[in-house]
């Protein structure tokens, strides 16, 4: 059974004015479907593999053939890193984080202000491609992370709770060189409701 691309939750140009419909399009049905087709090849002579869950594959890339890791890291993480992202982001999504992610927030970081801070920092820093993340460690502690290319938090034993891409290609059409807009726009997108549902 080979992965395949999930389907959009919502219309190419539901997250219009933020995030516009173009870029949508291209990164999900070009972009996310690349990292799929590419995942696929990679594992075409390790059925085994190509059997488990995209998360469960990227958590042991030891158990990976040498020859085909780097395949997998980048295109097994890209497409786990994308079908994530898609869930975190809903038409009429933002405002101010409510439920347990509220408390986490909280009792992490200070106020939802600070936490912003900290994600879109993070998002700045990172020199070239990659993502920024709220991840959870093995003993349940939030950490605001940032990991380069399609590396995953799940790469490093952690539970990605939200997570931004800051590739160009999430935002270039619409921001050009200005990630930080995209970064500060993208808070507008986002689904709580699937946040809390990841904090568990
Ligand atoms: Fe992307």
């Amino acid at each position: 059974m080979a992965y395949e691309l999930p389907p959009l939750p919502y219309k190419f140009d539901a997250l219009e004015p933020h995030i516009d419909a173009k870029t949508m399009e291209i990164h999900h049905d070009k972009h996310h479907a690349a990292y799929v087709t590419n995942l696929n090849k990679a594992l075409a002579e390790s059925p085994d593999l190509a059997k488990l869950p995209v998360e469960q594959l990227i958590a042991d890339m030891n158990k990976v053939p040498e020859a085909v890791r780097n395949a997998v890291r980048n295109n097994g993480g890209g497409h786990a890193n994308h079908s994530l992202f898609w869930t975190l982001m809903k038409p009429g999504g933002g405002g101010e984080p409510k439920g347990k992610i509220a408390d986490a927030i909280k009792s992490t970081f200070g106020t939802f202000d600070q936490f912003k801070t900290k994600v879109n920092d993070a998002g700045l820093a990172r020199f070239g491609s990659g993502w920024t993340w709220l991840a959870k460690d093995k003993a349940g502690k939030l950490e605001v992370v940032s990991t380069p290319n399609q590396d995953s938090p799940i790469m490093d034993g952690k539970t990605p709770i939200l997570g931004i891409d800051v590739w160009e290609h999430a935002y270039y059409l619409k921001y050009q060189n200005k990630r930080a807009d995209y970064l500060g726009a993208w808070w507008s997108t986002i689904n709580w409701d699937e946040v809390n549902k990841r904090l568990g």
